[in-house]
């Protein structure tokens, strides 16, 4: 569900002709629709509403200012892995008690940041961070507040790279560790146990993966219960899949419904980490078609965004669905949609059915709202795209195109090779 339709035959975000923000602000560009995101976030919301709840958003998904500050309004908290997002989310407004800190490897540096802005707690990910953790909070003199990142070992049947929850990936405490690493923390004064933590992967399409590791953290809270831990919060991370092609994830409702149905007798409060399914369709990529050409096997469109300004489909073979901003066509051929980038993955589609667009026509590249931007880089030194806030009839430049200089700034010649 999205705000980016059709009106007299060209694309609108909202009530914005998209062709108005790029006569402004040119191409490649992120689009973004404030309407969707409020409307994804309240209904993940109300999903919740029959429990006690915290909805942290998982800034990475998408870390501009403006959509953080957004959702603070509606009363979002954070989940950020760096000092970097821990700034943006202050920065937002978000309250530091609605903040969760998780990651496989905060630095010392960072997890005194996160103390002395006093979040609500750290998830720790390794034996050798809590007593980091620890060492820390004794020299700041304050409580560290945290919960421990179990690893559940579940299969969250999505692509390989973004599962997180699996034996032989990096993330969080394998289960046989976690309850004597709570009995150890318990030793140390400025260590202070108060829930505990799980997050299986990203773009899960199904619900039983999220109840099979809600019910482990489940037995691990009851045992912690029954030793005399007074936890309070039980954070499952985040991970709903939303419509890319046609896949078919659960609403918010079923999931939220299986997840209360799980975790109702626990006096909790539930933590929920979503990114993706609440930016993902908020957010489109537009660009231009600089050329078309074809050889005896293939046509290519080649357009002036690339793998740099979206790498999810040269990382992942990602499937975004790609539309004209002009609904003007009669004509359709197969083609790949490729960007400018010296590289054979620099693509956004390939053999892709699509109208038959020419040279200076605009399309636009659905369902980039999350991890879109926040993934882009300069390869091939290319200025980022800018990105732009629509909001019902008004929009906003939340982001300003880069410029050379800007790229150039940061780097010196020394003087020996002048
Ligand atoms: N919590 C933690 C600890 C996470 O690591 C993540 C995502 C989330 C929450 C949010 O997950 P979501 O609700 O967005 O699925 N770049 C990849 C996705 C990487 C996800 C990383 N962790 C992609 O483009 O598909």
């Amino acid at each position: 569900m999205h705000y980016f339709e059709y009106k007299n035959g060209e694309l609108y975000c909202e009530e914005v002709p998209i062709k108005k923000i790029l006569e402004d602000v040119g191409t490649p560009v992120y689009i973004y629709s404030a309407k969707t995101i409020r409307r994804h976030y309240k209904v993940f919301e109300k999903s919740f509403s029959n429990i006690d709840h915290l909805i942290c958003y998982s800034v990475k998904a998408n870390s501009n200012i403006a959509i953080i500050s957004l959702l603070k309004q509606l009363g979002s908290g954070a989940d950020i892995v760096s000092a970097g997002e821990l700034k943006r989310a202050l920065k937002a407004g978000i309250d530091p008690k609605k903040i969760v800190f998780s990651g496989v490897g905060k630095t010392p540096e960072e997890i005194e940041f996160a103390l002395r802005a006093d979040i609500l707690m750290f998830n720790v990910e390794s034996l050798e961070e809590l007593e980091t953790l620890g060492e820390i909070a004794k020299k700041l003199e304050k409580k560290a507040p945290f919960a421990l990142r179990i690893n559940p070992d579940i299969d969250p049947q999505t692509h390989p790279y973004i599962a997180t929850g699996i034996k032989r990936s990096k993330f969080g405490i394998p289960e046989e560790f976690v309850i004597e690493a709570y009995k150890k923390a318990k030793e140390n004064p400025y260590l202070y146990p108060i829930g505990i933590d799980a997050h299986i992967g990203s773009q899960i399409t199904s619900i039983s993966p999220f109840v099979s590791a809600l019910s482990r953290l489940k037995r691990i809270w009851e045992e912690l219960i029954n030793l005399g831990f007074e936890l309070k919060y039980l954070d499952i991370g985040g991970g709903l899949g939303i419509v890319y092609k046609n896949e078919e994830p659960p609403l918010p409702q079923e999931y939220a419904d299986a997840i209360i149905k799980e975790g109702k007798d626990l006096k909790a409060t539930i933590i929920l980490e979503p990114g993706r399914v609440i930016v993902g369709n908020a957010g489109i990529l537009v660009t231009k078609v600089l050329y078309t050409k074809e050889n005896i096997l293939k046509k290519f469109v080649i357009v002036d965004a690339a793998m740099n300004d979206l790498i999810r489909p040269a990382f992942y073979q990602a499937y975004h669905k790609i539309i004209p901003v002009e609904e003007k066509y009669e004509e359709f051929e197969v083609v790949d949609v490729v960007g400018p980038i010296c590289e054979s993955s620099d693509f956004f589609a390939k053999e892709r059915k699509l109208p038959k667009v020419k040279k200076g026509d605009f399309l636009a590249i659905m369902s980039a709202g999350a991890y879109g931007f926040v993934m882009s880089s300069n390869y091939n030194s290319r200025p980022r795209p800018p990105e732009v806030l629509v909001d019902e009839d008004k929009y906003y430049i939340i982001r300003k195109r880069e410029t050379i200089e800007d790229l150039l700034a940061f780097e010196t010649i020394p003087a020996k090779y002048l």
